[in-house]
């Protein structure tokens, strides 16, 4: 199993360009399902969750590849088995969004629940309810949701109890092949959305709405093939700007969107950042300590998009745990998504939980240790803790890491972290949780 080991203490200083986003790619590759042509994409990264995407496409029987120029070319014309079976589905939750589309091409669809979640089949019941209403006939056994609308899906309205992110996507995709006019009401408005809307239109899809509270698609017979490009990965950037802020160094990073990133960008300048931006790029440089100046705590409470990113306070603890004062960081999208907590403690944080939220005392120095991974995010919350610590920090279980961000040490190196894998030939049993 492979581990990452950093060398903490060197303040990071350069320019790291951001790659596409995995959340948007995940839904515009399902998307594929939907065209009766080709669909190249450009910019999509190349982590483990895209790989996991096209070899459930793949196991559909669709033509998945990458050309010389680093586009992927789906053709999903010839696929015929509209299933996506446990062993890949039981690795990303995202794996869900394949149901929709699958439902609306082939009429019927059986698709393993994810896992991660106790409460069998909670994390996607939003998703089941909505394409009911859309005609659709589902039965869960033996943890496969097994769908079938022999007479097609139809337009209905449909009201979120809770914003759900691949929800929405996945009823959006749904509703593009169906007879007649779905509302979404309570529909996520997260960039990542309005890109699968971007694109869908592009493939001739009639969505309207998307970025607001209320999406409506009219059905269409049929979506062509086309070119669609993924948007940049904003929790890439924000995590790669905190790597600059927790060392005391001074990072900027390109091709990306500043306003998928207000909410971060708002509460870092409350805490002595300076921030500057321009159409695709984000400078932030952190509190000068040569000046005595401090990073100094805030509260957050993570919300649905324009809110504070769930997928963003792991990351944000790590800056304030070395923040001036005392943090209070509330977590309402995620049961439990504190799994980093009791890591960050070995490293010598001072963090308190208090059900939904920890509450942190900032400490003037943190020192490596031994930690291991959890998830995705809580993996890059360690990965800025042990940048910032003294001596040596060596995390293992880093598959999770791998799922979501792409070549981490190389763009890290690049500004100047010392910052190794170590590779081992040991066995990969994936262990931990599945947030996104
Ligand atoms: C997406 C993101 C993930 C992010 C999350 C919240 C992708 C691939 N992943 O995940 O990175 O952390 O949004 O911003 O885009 N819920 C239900 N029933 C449902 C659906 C959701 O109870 O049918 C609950 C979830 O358990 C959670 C909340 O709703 O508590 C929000 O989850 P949701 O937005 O659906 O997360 P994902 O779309 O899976």
């Amino acid at each position: 199993m492979d581990k990452i080991i950093i060398q903490g203490g060197v303040p990071l200083h350069g320019t790291i360009e951001i790659s596409g986003a995995k959340n948007a790619a995940l839904p515009l590759l399902a998307a594929a399902i939907l065209a009766d042509g080709e669909v190249i994409y450009q910019r999509i990264p190349h982590l483990k969750d895209i790989s996991t995407m096209m070899t459930l496409l793949a196991h559909q029987g669709a033509d998945v590849m990458f050309d010389h120029k680093n586009c992927l070319h789906v053709d999903t014309r010839m696929a015929d088995k509209p299933v996506a079976p446990y062993e890949l589905v039981k690795t990303m939750r995202a794996s869900a969004l394949v149901l929709g589309p699958l439902l609306a091409r082939f009429g019927h669809a059986e698709v393993s629940l994810p896992g991660g979640c106790a409460i069998g089949a909670r994390p996607i019941d939003l998703h089941l309810k909505g394409l009911e209403a859309m005609g659709a006939h589902i039965e869960v056994e033996h943890g496969v949701v097994k769908a079938h609308a022999p007479q097609g899906l139809h337009g209905a309205r449909i009201f979120f109890d809770i914003v759900t992110v691949t929800g929405t996507e996945n009823l959006m995709m749904a509703a593009t092949l169906a007879k007649g006019e779905t509302i979404i009401e309570n529909a996520a408005r997260e960039p990542e959305v309005v890109n699968l809307a971007d694109s869908l239109r592009r493939l001739g899809a009639k969505i309207k709405g998307d970025g607001s509270g209320t999406i409506t698609i009219q059905g269409v017979p049929s979506l062509h093939g086309g070119t669609i490009e993924t948007i940049a990965d904003r929790i890439e950037a924000a995590t790669y700007l905190s790597a600059g802020i927790i060392t005391g160094g001074d990072i900027t990073v390109t091709k990306t969107n500043p306003a998928d990133l207000e909410a971060f960008l708002t509460k870092i300048k409350t805490c002595g950042v300076k921030v500057d931006s321009g159409d695709d790029w984000i400078r932030c440089q952190a509190p000068k300590r040569e000046n005595g100046e401090k990073l100094k705590s805030t509260n957050i409470q993570t919300r649905p998009h324009p809110g504070f990113p769930t997928d963003l306070q792991a990351q944000f603890m790590a800056l304030m745990c070395l923040a001036e004062g005392t943090s209070d960081i509330t977590e309402s999208i995620f049961e439990n998504r504190f799994m980093h907590v009791q890591e960050l403690a070995r490293m010598g944080a001072d963090i308190h939980l208090d059900g939904h939220t920890a509450i942190i005392r900032g400490v003037s120095q943190l020192s490596g240790a031994p930690v291991m991974a959890t998830d995705l995010r809580a993996s890059a919350s360690l990965v800025l803790a042990g940048l910032a610590a003294q001596g040596t920090t060596t995390i293992s279980r880093v598959y999770h890491i791998d799922r979501g961000y792409e070549r981490i040490e190389e763009k890290l190196k690049q500004v100047g972290a010392q910052i190794e894998r170590h590779s081992t030939s040991e066995q990969l049993i994936p262990q931990g949780m599945l947030y996104d």
